[in-house]
């Protein structure tokens, strides 16, 4: 895999005129951010060895490297979800490549069903903690022998998520004017929705939101020692009493909730 990055990484940085410090991985209906770029330079994954094109809608298949709030960012607009058949290796490969090509931190935002009926669609929540379900049936990216070039044998996941990050994200969002929810974000396999039992299940577990990305690409970028931000936007509830979620209104809500997380993400880049 090692050489398969370099790979990945020597063509891209022949093409990219600024050297990366953020990259951000952007998820159901959040592309447009890209963009937005300043003196971007756009690759598509096709292009792009060890990558592959996205098939859900609303997920675009490009990388884009520029500026974005003065901040020189690597954007993987779409990513590979591991139902659509792609390894815990393959889903996270992208990540590996942020990593080789300068990244220090990842900024990580996905749609999620919201499981706690006080919370709402359109709510952008910070990924407090994880449980990665699929990790616990023997799916984590990090199986396999370990190169210890690209990181340790068993990187912990207790504070994963970066506590100077923090602050940083609420500022933010206060100066945006709404507040941030505080959450943990479990990922299933999917692609199927939860079961009504489940969702209690994951309530129980201490879940507040959960959905079917991020985990394996935050376990990837902790094991190559990125600090991490991730960000939710609650897209539906995902109650067991309620409604059963369907793909439409998650990319509705976000599509609504667009110029907001743009402002967000905007926001926090500029504070880093
Ligand atoms: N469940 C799983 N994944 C999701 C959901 C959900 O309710 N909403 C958006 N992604």
């Amino acid at each position: 895999m090692y050489e398969q990055i370099e790979r990945a990484r020597a063509l891209i940085a022949e093409r990219a005129t600024i050297t990366p410090r953020v990259g951000l991985i952007l998820g159901s209906g959040l592309g447009g951010l890209a963009d937005e770029l300043e003196e971007s330079v756009t690759l598509p994954y096709a292009e792009i060895p060890g990558f592959h094109e996205p098939k859900v809608v609303g997920h675009r298949g490009e990388l884009a490297i520029g500026l974005l709030s003065g901040q020189p960012v690597a954007v993987l607009r779409g990513r590979f979800h591991f139902y659509e058949g792609y390894s815990m290796a393959e889903v996270t490969f992208p990540v590996r490549v942020l990593r080789a090509l300068g990244c220090d931190t990842l900024l990580v935002t996905n749609a999620a069903g919201g499981l706690r009926p006080d919370w709402q669609v359109g709510d952008i929540m910070r990924i407090a903690d994880h449980i990665f379900a699929p990790g616990m049936a023997g799916h984590s990216p990090l199986i396999g022998p370990n190169d210890d070039r690209l990181g340790p044998r068993f990187p912990p996941m207790v504070g994963a998520y970066d506590n100077e990050l923090i602050p940083i994200a609420h500022t933010t969002a206060a100066a945006c004017g709404f507040s941030l929810r505080e959450g943990v974000y479990l990922m299933v396999a999917g692609p199927s929705f939860e079961s009504a039992a489940e969702l209690r299940a994951y309530r129980a577990w201490g879940a507040d939101a959960v959905g079917m990305s991020t985990a394996p690409e935050v376990i990837v970028a902790r094991h190559a020692g990125m600090r991490v931000l991730g960000l939710s936007l609650i897209t539906n509830l995902a109650l067991p009493d309620g409604p059963p979620a369907n793909h439409a209104e998650v990319l509705i809500a976000g599509e609504q909730a667009k110029p907001r997380f743009a402002a967000l993400i905007r926001g926090i880049l500029e504070r880093m």
